[in-house]
Formats: C-alpha cells, sequence, structure tokens
C-alpha cells in the first residue's frame, strides 16, 4: 500500500482552530475507513501556547458533537512540516501569509486556505479565541463542512 497521505491544519495558536480541524477531520476519516491511509497534524505559527492542550471551549464544543481533542498538545510550525505533509491547509489569511513566507524560505507544499475545500461563503476561519462560545460552533461547522470536500479530494488523489 502506498504511504499515508499527510495533512497538517494550521492557525496560530494551535489551541483553537487547528486542533478543532484535526479532530473533526480525523472523525471524519475514521468513518470513512481510511484512518490508515491519511495521516492528520496540527500547528500554529506561533509559539505562546507550546505544550498546552487545547481551549476548553474548543475541547467543550467538540465533545457536544461526540469528538475528543483532549489528548492533542499545541506545537509550533517547523520547516521540517513543509517537506513532509501533502496538504499544509491554514485557517485565515494571515496564517496564510506567514507560512508562505516560510514556504518562500524553505520550498516545499505550498499552504493553502482550509476553506478552499468548503462550500461556504466563508473563505477564512475566524479567530474564536477573543469571542464568545457561539464562535467555537461557528469554527466546527466551518470545519466540518471544508472537511468533507477535502475528503473527498484526497479521495481522488489516493483513487
Ligand atoms: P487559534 O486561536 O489560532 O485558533 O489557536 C488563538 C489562540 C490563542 C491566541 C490567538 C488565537 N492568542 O493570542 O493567544
Amino acid at each position: 500500500m502506498s504511504e499515508p497521505v499527510k495533512v497538517l491544519f494550521v492557525c496560530l495558536g494551535n489551541i483553537c482552530r487547528s486542533p478543532s480541524a484535526e479532530g473533526v477531520f480525523r472523525h471524519l476519516v475514521g468513518q470513512a475507513g481510511l484512518a490508515d491511509r491519511i495521516h492528520i497534524d496540527s500547528c500554529g505559527t506561533g509559539n505562546w501556547h507550546v505544550g498546552k492542550s487545547p481551549d476548553a471551549r474548543a475541547l467543550a464544543a467538540a465533545r457536544q458533537r461526540g469528538i475528543d481533542i483532549s489528548d492533542l498538545r499545541a506545537r509550533q510550525i517547523t520547516e521540517q512540516d513543509l517537506d513532509c505533509h501533502d496538504y499544509i491547509l491554514v485557517m485565515d489569511r494571515q496564517n496564510l501569509a506567514d507560512v508562505k513566507d516560510l514556504w518562500h524560505q524553505n520550498g516545499g507544499t505550498e499552504p493553502a486556505l482550509f476553506l478552499s475545500f468548503g462550500t461556504s461563503s466563508h473563505k477564512e476561519v475566524p479567530d474564536p479565541y477573543y469571542g464568545g462560545e457561539e464562535g467555537f460552533e461557528q469554527v466546527l461547522d466551518l470545519i466540518q463542512d471544508a472537511g468533507e470536500g477535502l475528503l473527498n479530494d484526497i479521495r481522488e488523489r489516493i483513487g
């Protein structure tokens, strides 16, 4: 069997959006029976929260949808991430600019907006950190929709 397709989700802190994306997409991939074909990880462009669990609001919102992300720990993106992942999917345009800086220096896989795989008019996953709990629901809705599109894209790739 061929190497797993490697997907990396990137946000700013790696405690709200990208660990939520990792959890939701892992759930979708598991339901599709493709867990051994698709490798999933997440990280942040910043280093403030390295080693921390996801934000309590992100944990609670995911748990309400039957998804446990409590084992995830924040880490910062490295140059190596650009070399070893097939998809580098960022949450907003600031993440895109930051990861593109690294990509221009390093090469590797070009980052893209995760919501480019979605059907929503939103092209960015809004940062929920300074807002209320409803922001975390919107994050999960946007991620679920784009995750389904991403899974279809990967299915076409792996045949
Ligand atoms: P995330 O959210 O990028 O979705 O993990 C944030 C988490 C922390 C901060 C900003 C955004 N912060 O400024 O500490």
